[in-house]
C-alpha cells in the first residue's frame, strides 16, 4: 500500500492560536520579544498607530479620536456617523441608548480598521464654563457612571477597544497641560472618580487616557495613586492606559510613568524614547519586570480587539449606515430638554400654521466638524432649519421673519469654536454671543410666541430675557440628525422626555467652582504653575446649590413632558434597614394625560445626621420609563449600604453611619412629588 504521504505541518505558535487561552497568548508573545521590541511598543509609531514587528507578526494598533463618532483627522479623512456628544447623550438618562451608541460607533472603527476609540470622556462639569464639558456627560458621579458602563460594553461587544478619558481632574482647559488640580480625597472618591472605577470595574474597558494635568502635585501620567494604587492596585485594571497626546513632555522622570504603569506615550517617542528607555533601565530607574507589565497590557488588549486572529472572525464593521444614523436621531431626539413651555405653546400643530419663523445664527450652522479633536465629518448634517423646512414640506411656508408669523423659531447659542465650547480654551462668561440676548429681546417683541432653542454643550445666562420667552429648548450639539430630531420635538412627533445632566445656573458666580480665582481658573504661580484649588469638595453642581439654598435658573434634572406624569404611593422597606439590607423603594408613576410619553424618575438619598458635611440630596437611582396615555408603572429601586455611605478619608474606606435618611422621588432635583425616611441601623 502506497505510503501516505505526512504533511510536515509547523505547530502553530501559541500566541497565534485563537483557540488557546487569552494570558497564555500574552505571555507566550511577551516572552518572544526582544529588549528592543518591548521599547518599540512603548511609543507610537506616528499619531494614530503603534509601531508593527513584522518579525513575529505584530500589526499596528490603531487608534482614533473621538468620543461622538470617528473624526477625519484620525482615520484619513473619512466620513462618518456623527452621534450627539457627549452632553446630549447624558440628557437622554437612557443607559441603553448609550450602549447602542457604542455599538455604532464601534462598528463604525472597525469598518475603518482601527481598533480602539479615544473616547468617551467622562471628566465632571465642575465648571459651567469648561470647553470640553460638550464631550462629557454630567455633573453627578452616579448619572456619570450609569452611563458610560453601557457605551463602554458596548464598544467593547465589537472588539473595538474603549478608552475612557482623561484619568482624571482634567476639569478644565485653561492651562489643560500642566494646571495643578488640588483635589480632596473625599471629592476625588465620591465625585471624580466613581465614572473611571465604574467604567473599569462595571464596564471593562480595555484602555484609560491618561490626562494632561497634574492631580495634587503629580502629572496624572504619573501618579502613583491613580495609575497604581487605584487602577491597578484596587480596581484590578488589567487593560492599558494611553497618555494624552504630548501628555510625557512635561514629564522629569519618565521612570515614574513606566512605574506607575503608563503603557504607552502617544503620539510618538520623546520620553520613551529607546535610548532614554534603555539608559533608565541600565541604571536601575526601573526594571525589566514593571516594563513587561505594561508592555504586557498592551498585548492583551491587542488580542482583546482580534490583532492577530482572522478578520473574518471578528465583528463585521458598518458606516454612515441607516441604522447608525438612527441612533444617532434617537440620542438627539431623547437628548432635547425642553426648559420651558408657557401655556403650552409647545407642540406646534402643523393643522394651525400657515407660516413659520425660523431665524438666528445657530439655525443654519454645521457643527460636526468643529469642537477640536473630537470633530466628526457626516455624510450630511440636518441643521435645525433644514429639519424644519423638511417637517412643514409644502404645507407650511418657512421664513426669517418673526413678525406676523404664526410662531417664531429662534436657534442661538454657541458656536462650537475656540472659546465656546471647544477644546483648548474655557468660556470667558456664560453670556450667549454678543448681539444674542437683544436678538432674542427683538424677536419676542416681534412674535410673542417665539420658542428659543439653545445650541450649547453647556448653560447660557437668559436672564435678560427669560421671563419674557415662553418656550426655551436645548439641544446641545445634537448631531448629524439634530434639526430633524428638533423638528420632530417641537410639532410634538415626539414627546421631550429629556432631562438636564447640569444645573443651569442663574449667574456664574452661583457657582461652586467661581467663589474665587483660586477656585477657578486657579492661581499662575511662578514656582509652581497654575494651580486650581477644587475648595467646594463634594459640593459639585446641585450638590453646592442644594446645600447653598441657591435658586438655579434650571436644575439638575429638570426637563418638561408634553404630557404630565403624577407620583404615589412611595414605599420603603425595611423601615429599619440593616447593614447587610437592600432598601427597595418603589413609586407609582401615572400619566395623566392623553400623550405617550417617557419620564425619568429620580431618587435621592439625603444623610441629614452625617458627622460629617453631606449635600441635603444626592442622585442614588433613576430610571426612565414610556408610559402610554392613563397609563401607570410601579418603580422600584433597590440601594444598599454603599448607596448610604460617604468617603471616610480617616480609614481611607466608605461609611454608612446609622441614623434617618431622607428619601426624595421626582421629575428633578427640585421638583421632589414624594417623600419618605427610613432609620438605617447597622
Ligand atoms: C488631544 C485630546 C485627546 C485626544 C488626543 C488625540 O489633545 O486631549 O482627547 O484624544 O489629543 O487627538
Amino acid at each position: 500500500m502506497a505510503k501516505k504521504s505526512i504533511k510536515q505541518t509547523t505547530p502553530i505558535l501559541r500566541y497565534l492560536d485563537p483557540s488557546q487561552d487569552l494570558e497564555e497568548r500574552v505571555q507566550d508573545l511577551l516572552g518572544r520579544l526582544t529588549l528592543d521590541e518591548k521599547f518599540d511598543l512603548c511609543s507610537g509609531r506616528d499619531s494614530w498607530y503603534t509601531k508593527e514587528i513584522p518579525r513575529l507578526g505584530i500589526k499596528s494598533f490603531a487608534m482614533t479620536d473621538g468620543p461622538h463618532g470617528v473624526a477625519p483627522h484620525s482615520s484619513g479623512g473619512k466620513e462618518c456617523t456623527y452621534f450627539p456628544t457627549g452632553i446630549c447623550r447624558a440628557a437622554t438618562w437612557n443607559p441603553d441608548l448609550s450602549k447602542d451608541f457604542g455599538v455604532a460607533m464601534a462598528q463604525e472603527v472597525r469598518d475603518v480598521g482601527y481598533h480602539m476609540i479615544l473616547g468617551p470622556g467622562v471628566n465632571i462639569h465642575r465648571t459651567p464654563l469648561g470647553g470640553r464639558n460638550f464631550e462629557y456627560q454630567t455633573e453627578d458621579p452616579h448619572l456619570n457612571a450609569k452611563l458610560i458602563v453601557p457605551a463602554v460594553r458596548g464598544i467593547q461587544s465589537q472588539r473595538i477597544a474603549a478608552c475612557v478619558k482623561h484619568y482624571a481632574c482634567n476639569n478644565q482647559e485653561m492651562w489643560r497641560t500642566w494646571v495643578d488640580s488640588i483635589v480632596g480625597e473625599r471629592a476625588m472618591h465620591e465625585i471624580y472618580l466613581p465614572a473611571f472605577e465604574a467604567a473599569v470595574n462595571e464596564g471593562d474597558a480595555w484602555s484609560l487616557m491618561g490626562a494632561y494635568n497634574r492631580v495634587n502635585g503629580s502629572f496624572a501620567c504619573e501618579s502613583v495613586k491613580l495609575l497604581s494604587t487605584l487602577l491597578k492596585g484596587e480596581w484590578n485594571f488589567h487593560g492599558f492606559v494611553v497618555s494624552d497626546w504630548g501628555a510625557l513632555n512635561f514629564i522629569d522622570n519618565p521612570e515614574n510613568s513606566v512605574n506607575v504603569g503608563l503603557s504607552l506615550e502617544m503620539p510618538t517617542a520623546n520620553k520613551y524614547n529607546k535610548k532614554l528607555l534603555q539608559d533608565m533601565l541600565t541604571e536601575g530607574k526601573f526594571s525589566e519586570s514593571a516594563l513587561n507589565n505594561n508592555v504586557e497590557r498592551l498585548l492583551r488588549v491587542m488580542f482583546l480587539v482580534g490583532l492577530f486572529d482572522d478578520p473574518t472572525t471578528l465583528p463585521k464593521g458598518s458606516r454612515n449606515t441607516r441604522e447608525h444614523q438612527a441612533v444617532a436621531r434617537q440620542i438627539a431626539e431623547e437628548g432635547v430638554v425642553l426648559l420651558k413651555n408657557d401655556h403650552n405653546l409647545l407642540p406646534l400643530e402643523t393643522s394651525l400654521l400657515k407660516n413659520v419663523a425660523v431665524l438666528g445664527p445657530n439655525a443654519d450652522r454645521k457643527l460636526g466638524p468643529a469642537g477640536g479633536s473630537s470633530e466628526v465629518r457626516p455624510p450630511y448634517e440636518v441643521t435645525p432649519l433644514a429639519g424644519i423646512k423638511a417637517k412643514c414640506g409644502s404645507k407650511i411656508k418657512v421664513s426669517d421673519v418673526a413678525s406676523g408669523a404664526d410662531a417664531a423659531i429662534l436657534v442661538v447659542g454657541l458656536n462650537h469654536d475656540a472659546g465656546l465650547d471647544a477644546e483648548g480654551a474655557d468660556r470667558k462668561t456664560m453670556d450667549l454671543p454678543q448681539g444674542q440676548d437683544d436678538l432674542i429681546l427683538k424677536t419676542v417683541a416681534a412674535n410673542p410666541k417665539t420658542i428659543v432653542v439653545l445650541v450649547s454643550g453647556n448653560p447660557v445666562n437668559m436672564e435678560e430675557w427669560i421671563d419674557k420667552v415662553p418656550a426655551v429648548v436645548e439641544m446641545w450639539y445634537a448631531g448629524m440628525e439634530g434639526g430633524n430630531a428638533l423638528a420632530n420635538v417641537l410639532f410634538g412627533d415626539v414627546n421631550p422626555s429629556g432631562k438636564l445632566p447640569v444645573t443651569f445656573p442663574k449667574k456664574l458666580f452661583d457657582s461652586p467652582a467661581h467663589a474665587s480665582v483660586t477656585t477657578y481658573p486657579g492661581i499662575d504661580d511662578e514656582d509652581l504653575g497654575p494651580v486650581v484649588r477644587y475648595d467646594e469638595d463634594i459640593f459639585v453642581g446641585y450638590r453646592h446649590f442644594d446645600a447653598k439654598g441657591i435658586e438655579p435658573r434650571f436644575p439638575f434634572g429638570h426637563g418638561l413632558s408634553y404630557t404630565t406624569f403624577e407620583y404615589k404611593n412611595l414605599e420603603i422597606t425595611p423601615e429599619k434597614p440593616g447593614r447587610d439590607d437592600n432598601i427597595s423603594i418603589s413609586v407609582e408613576v401615572t400619566n395623566t394625560d392623553e400623550r405617550a410619553g417617557a419620564e425619568v424618575v429620580q431618587l435621592y438619598i439625603g444623610d441629614p445626621e452625617a458627622s460629617v458635611p453631606r449635600p441635603p440630596k444626592e442622585l442614588k437611582g433613576f430610571a426612565k420609563i414610556t408610559l402610554p396615555p392613563n397609563t401607570q408603572q410601579k418603580i422600584v429601586f433597590v440601594i444598599t449600604t454603599q448607596d448610604l455611605s460617604f468617603f471616610n478619608v480617616e480609614v481611607g474606606k466608605w461609611k454608612a453611619e446609622p441614623g434617618k435618611f431622607n428619601v426624595f422621588v421626582g421629575s428633578s432635583s427640585r421638583d421632589i412629588r414624594l417623600q419618605g425616611t427610613f432609620e438605617y441601623s447597622p
